[in-house]
């Protein structure tokens, strides 16, 4: 067909490539879950040399799986030629949480990745690559990844909250019996970790007699207060539980989730939550890696701005917000 005009393939890092979140994430990404169903992809993964032979078995089953719009991929321990070109970087890699563990036991085993993979993106990367942190502490890798790469701008360098809001979202159509995508604009604020804030009282849910808030449709307050709040904070522990591993498959799903409404745009009237540095909206100290609500287009996310925020909320905001400051001290006393 010579009117077809086929696109420049996008170039995708994803390092830890060979563990639990990269073999759920890499097939996603080769199907065009992450950036469309018309955009080729060249992936790159990265790992280290004790998951290079699990590595090259990867690549093999990429290769096995023929996926129409992967145009290349790259299996390497090699930092600098992984992170060569690449428009996308979606960092995994790194040391997960086990059963017991908290946040924090993992901070001075990933905090020292960060920097060392921020100086290659600074150097390698193709100009405004797009950084998506996953890895624990995942808004303070994120922070650690910002301050080590100064000429990526600080927009571009985000973290992984979008798990937990389609968590939130997932409680509650469940709650209510309503189909999830029915859901809209639940808020996670601050820490991708148990004092985040799940936030509902700007969320709705679509229903046959039009837009309805959730809390005039779930009854019980207490419920909204207490336990849609502590189950979506403890959930990544819960799975730890019923696993004996982290979750996967909804980590991977919810990378693609953050990195298409990031590149392609949120739908009219709706927002996501994503890890974004802060320029000081809603009173949170400038420049944490905190998750707030945004919207996004062309590219770019912005802070949906004038919520109103109740007592309650304060409360529990500042309270994350002071745990990502104690994270930033004690990653910089890890460095
Ligand atoms: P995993 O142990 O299965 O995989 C991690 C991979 O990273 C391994 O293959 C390991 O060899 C590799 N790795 C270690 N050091 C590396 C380095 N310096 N460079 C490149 N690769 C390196 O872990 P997983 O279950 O895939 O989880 C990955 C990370 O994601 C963990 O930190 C986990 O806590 C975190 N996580 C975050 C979220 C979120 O919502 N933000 C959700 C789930 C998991
Ligand atoms: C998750 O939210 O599932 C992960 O961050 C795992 C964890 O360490 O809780």
């Amino acid at each position: 067909d010579l009117l077809k005009v086929e696109k420049e393939p996008v170039t995708v890092l994803v390092t830890g490539a060979a563990g639990q979140i990269g073999y759920a994430l890499v097939p996603m990404i080769a199907r065009g879950m992450m950036l469309g169903p018309n955009q080729p992809v060249i992936l790159h993964m990265l790992d280290i040399e004790p998951a290079l032979e699990a590595l090259k078995g990867v690549k093999m089953e990429l290769i096995d799986a023929a996926f129409p719009l992967l145009r290349g991929v790259v299996a390497t321990t090699d930092v600098v030629e992984a992170c060569k070109d690449v428009n996308i970087a979606v960092m995994v890699g790194g040391f997960p949480r086990k059963e017991g563990m908290e946040r924090k036991d993992v901070m001075s085993k990933n905090v020292s990745i960060y920097k060392t993979q921020a100086s290659a993106l600074e150097e390698h990367a193709a100009a405004y690559c797009k950084v998506l942190v996953i890895a624990n502490p995942a808004n303070t890798n994120a922070l650690i990844l910002k301050e080590f790469a100064p000429s990526i701008p600080e927009k571009n360098i985000t973290c992984l909250t979008r798990l937990d809001h389609n968590r939130a979202l997932g409680q509650i159509s469940e709650k209510l019996n309503v189909d999830v995508s029915d859901v809209k604009n639940v808020i996670i604020w601050g820490n991708h970790s148990s004092t985040q804030y799940p936030d509902v009282n700007h969320a709705t849910v679509a229903t046959s007699n039009g837009k309805k808030h959730v809390r005039e449709l779930v009854a019980d307050d207490n419920w909204l207060n207490s336990e849609f709040i502590t189950t979506v904070q403890q959930r990544g522990g819960a799975i730890i539980k019923a696993r004996k591993l982290s979750s996967a498959l909804s980590a991977a799903s919810a990378a693609c989730d953050h990195i298409h409404d990031w590149v392609l745009g949120t739908p009219k009237g709706t927002w996501v939550s994503m890890g974004v540095y802060s320029d000081g909206s809603y009173g949170i100290q400038p420049g944490l890696i905190y998750s707030f609500p945004v919207t996004c287009d062309k590219g770019e996310w912005n802070i949906v701005q004038g919520l109103k925020i109740d007592e309650f909320s304060r409360e529990k905001m500042d309270k994350t917000a002071q745990e990502l400051i104690e994270e930033k001290a004690l990653a910089n006393s890890c460095l």
